[in-house]
């Protein structure tokens, strides 16, 4: 066994200003068949804010798997005494407090599968330098506070790569001997060596053009692989949007004269903000209604205008170090969250935001990798672009808007812009303007960057007097690793009252005026509202709109959540008390679920189906049951096989004592729009679940006359997840129809291997030997693998461990083709802890299993270490 040097852990608290800056920073790119030569010109200079000002110490460069060919300083040689190649690095002895350092370096993209750095892609250059890529492209200070003016000439071959790329305005271009051209960039805004983009290939163009509230002129260019013209439309829509939106809602106009986005196929995430050049993952940008479905369409609006919204959030303003990330990515998500309110139905959007923390963020919260939205260490930064940076900091940016208000919240962007613009800042400075601009004091808002778990606030309500209630509200929050006491946190808890019979009421809260909504600010452990209204008895209505990411418990009877469920005005809390009525049903002790409350259930769901004031969208998501990923999340011991039945059962008795209703929804639901197609495929799955020899051919008809993705998609989901002997016939047409479409072909992947029956690990081994997989290509990964054992939790949990070790199996072959996703996959064993001891053995066998690999990665390393010190 090769056993690698114990990775080292780095902390937020050793974080010291750079010893030198780099003012320009020259780059020439030859591309080459077999390689590319990297020359480097950097300007450096001392740092006037270092820590030892009288002193000068050697500089020392960040550099990973380069070839070092030559190297000057001020123009003259370096000789072997004067600098040293290092592990990760290099470092330079002679030094001064300005100088030029050039280094001409080797690199080979050709063979770079780990997709950071300087990469290929269906024969293109690419890079994607964040975190920390750009030090596998050439020598440099590789962090973010490092912002440097930019200019990048590229050269290459004319034929097969007649584009050349990068970021800022195009300065010149012209052919060279042997069929080679160039070009030559430069970009005016200073940036971190991250933001670096470069690509080079033969792609076609769509071009439009965007004038800002200025007047200014932006040319606007997407780049996709030949032939796929007819799938970008969608995207640049989505771009004209948020450059709109952008301009109305936060006074932020766009400040190049060329914004380009170029789609590639092999990503390891969806998307990269570089400056003037983003580069997207193909599933981004490519839709068209008969390649994509409504909700890949969502994907496509949202991440583009996320890529967007970092021009000024994230790049115009940076990061000071890696741990400030969420101050970029929790305020960019935040924004683009905003923005597909603004777009698409608000709360459609907002349940969809809340699935994602509860599924999700709970469950990294109370496992292994639980971490503050600012984290306080970290051994590799690529693990640290979690679902509680992004999407818990955006929820922690949401309650700033809600404390506020919308013009607060506005006064502490604009001061926030006013003040640091062209700056690497850190997530004090975000919350020092917001305070200042609006002259309150947030010490103890400040807990939500530096305490990681997910508080709990237990409520009661008792009755004071007539027309006078008690809300009563104590908060806690459970031991993280590293964090054992909490300090109380300020929590934002929005609350409506209703009758009994689900009429709203007004009232006061705490003495203020009347009103139907109020927002109640805990800023202790435990606290006590009263609330004033006309009303002998009242059922609350508790945290609306999830104003708080935290967790609520409150002794709710059946009924009552029956109530709310069919009555509470406001349509987040509306769908949420279906949710926790089912979830309490789904998670208590019983071993199945009783005649009682099935019937309540059922009652409730052909009511939401029959409410003629309700729209499809909210239909669908209020009939959908909690996933058990949201259940793993909420809950800290699970009995998975009681769960499994509890959860298939009540979707079957669901779909059998309401088969009527389904059948009817699926035939009279009209409309071609998403709310409408959404709502018949659930009914078209509740009734294959009903009665599968009944309705399969329901579901045929649909795979043979759909004339959209959505429904195509979702006839073969219901098809392949059932057990027809002929199912195979269908799954081959579908292929057969689509083989020519990477994306399509990635939902042919998903759904085969969602099928809950015993046989479906041998068919994903299966599916793994697929001409059409590659385990080069993230997308393929996530499709089959991601998706089962993120998607298909009965068989993943499978008590034979075949899941198990599936999983690990790939996670091993990944582990030196591609970290970063190995890494990511890693993750999908840490909740292990919940489980019964024999799930807990078997999940530990495979983490020893990976732990003990040759070679592991640091990225794989962090989170298995981790995982197995639970
Ligand atoms: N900054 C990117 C975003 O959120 C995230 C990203 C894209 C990324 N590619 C990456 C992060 C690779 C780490 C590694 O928009
Ligand atoms: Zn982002």
């Amino acid at each position: 066994m090769v056993s690698s040097p114990k990775p080292t852990v780095k902390f937020r608290k050793d974080y010291q200003p750079s010893q030198y800056l780099i003012k320009h920073t020259d780059l020439i790119f030859q591309l080459f068949d077999s390689h590319v030569l990297v020359t480097a010109e950097i300007d450096i200079e001392s740092n006037p804010n270092r820590k030892n000002p009288q002193e000068l110490t050697p500089l020392v460069l960040d550099g990973d798997e380069l070839e070092l060919l030559e190297i000057y300083v001020n123009g003259s040689n370096l000789d072997s005494t004067q600098y040293e190649i290092v592990d990760n690095g290099l470092i330079v002895k002679q030094t001064a407090e300005k100088f030029t350092l050039k280094t001409l370096t080797k690199i080979y993209p050709q063979q770079n599968t780990s997709l950071e750095g300087l990469y290929q892609s269906n024969g293109k250059f690419c890079t994607q330098c964040e975190a920390e890529g750009f030090r596998k492209i050439t020598y440099y200070i590789d962090r973010p506070e490092i912002m440097s003016e930019f200019k990048v000439r590229i050269e290459g071959n004319k034929n097969q790569y007649p584009q050349l790329l990068s970021n800022g305005n195009m300065l010149s271009s012209g052919d060279l001997d042997n069929g080679m051209h160039y070009v030559e960039w430069h970009d005016p805004f200073p940036k971190p060596c991250y933001l670096f983009a470069l690509v080079a290939g033969d792609f076609d163009c769509l071009e439009d053009n965007f004038t800002t509230m200025s007047g200014r002129n932006v040319k606007l260019e997407l780049f996709v692989d030949k032939g796929k013209l007819d799938q970008c439309r969608f995207a640049m829509d989505s771009l004209i949007k948020s450059m709109e939106w952008d301009e109305q809602k936060f006074g932020r106009e766009y400040d190049l004269d060329l914004y380009m986005i170029v789609a590639v196929s092999d990503f390891n995430m969806g998307a990269m903000e570089n400056k003037g050049l983003n580069i997207f993952n193909t599933r981004y940008v490519l839709a068209n209604t008969q390649t994509a479905t409504d909700s890949d369409f969502e994907g496509v609006e949202r991440v583009i205008a996320h890529e967007y919204f970092h021009n000024w959030t994230g790049n115009r303003i940076t990061c000071r170090d890696w741990f400030q990330l969420s101050l970029k990515e929790g305020l960019t998500v935040f924004r683009d969250q905003k923005f597909s309110e603004d777009m698409q139905s608000k709360a459609v959007q907002r349940i969809d935001q809340v699935k994602i923390i509860r599924a999700a963020q709970f469950a990294e919260d109370s496992g292994p990798m639980a971490h503050p939205i600012r984290p306080d260490s970290y051994i590799e930064m690529n693990n640290f672009y979690t679902v509680t940076v992004y999407n818990k900091g955006a929820e922690v940016i949401g309650m700033m808007h809600t404390l506020l208000g919308e013009e607060g919240f506005r006064k502490g962007m604009d001061l926030y812009f006013e003040r640091h613009d062209g700056q690497a800042v850190t997530c004090e400075d975000f919350i020092k303007s917001m305070e200042d601009a609006n002259n309150v004091d947030w010490t103890l808002f400040r807990h939500w960057y530096s305490q990681a778990g997910t508080p709990s606030v237990k409520v009661t309500l008792s009755k004071v007097a007539s027309g006078q209630f008690k809300l009563h509200c104590q908060q806690s929050c459970p031991a993280t690793p590293g964090q054992d006491v909490k300090k109380p946190f300020m929590i934002p808890i929005k609350v409506g009252l209703l009758s009994t019979r689900g009429k709203p009421i007004q009232f006061k809260a705490n003495g203020a005026t009347l009103a139907s909504e109020a927002l109640l600010v805990m800023t202790e452990s435990e606290q006590t509202f009263i609330l004033d209204c006309d009303e002998e008895e009242v059922i609350p209505s508790l945290l609306r709109d999830f104003s708080a990411p935290i967790k609520l418990e409150y002794k709710y009877t059946q009924a009552q959540l029956a109530q709310l469920f069919a009555s509470d005005p406001n349509s987040f809390n509306r769908w949420d008390a279906g949710q926790t009525l089912m979830s309490e049903i789904l998670l208590n002790d019983n071993e199945i679920i009783d005649e009682a409350a099935l019937k309540i259930i059922a009652d409730a769901v052909s009511a939401i189906l029959h409410d003629e004031n309700l729209d499809n969208a909210l239909k669908a998501l209020a009939v959908q049951l909690p996933s058990l990923n949201s259940l793993i999340g909420l809950s800290n011991n699970i009995n998975m096989d009681q769960l499994i039945n509890k959860h298939q059962q009540l979707k079957k008795y669901l779909a059998q004592s309401l088969e009527h209703v389904w059948f009817s929804a699926y035939n009279t639901t009209a409309g071609d729009n998403s709310g409408a197609r959404w709502l018949r495929n659930i009914a078209l799955s509740y009734l294959l679940r009903a009665n599968e020899d009944q309705h399969f051919e329901l579901a045929v008809s649909q795979q043979n006359h759909a004339n959209n993705m959505t429904d195509e998609i979702s006839a073969l989901q219901v098809i392949a997840l059932s057990s027809e002997k002929f199912k195979a016939d269908y799954i081959n047409r579908f292929y057969k129809k689509w083989a020519h479409e990477d994306l399509v072909l990635d939902k042919w992947f998903t759904a085969q291997v969602l099928n809950e029956n015993d046989d479906v690990i041998e068919h994903i081994r299966e599916l793994l030997n697929h001409e059409k997989f590659s385990i080069e290509n993230p997308n393929k990964v996530r499709a089959v693998i991601g998706s089962f054992a993120g998607g298909n939790l009965t068989q993943f949990h499978n008590p034979t461990g075949a899941g198990y070790e599936l999983l690990a199996d790939i996670i091993i072959k990944l582990n030196s083709i591609n970290p970063q996703i190995a890494g990511r996959l890693t993750t999908l064993f840490n909740q292990w802890k919940k489980f019964d001891v024999k799930r807990q053995a078997l999940i530990k066998e495979q983490l020893f299993r990976i732990k003990s690999t040759d070679n592991l990665s640091n990225d794989v390393y962090e989170i298995v270490d981790k995982s197995l010190q639970m």
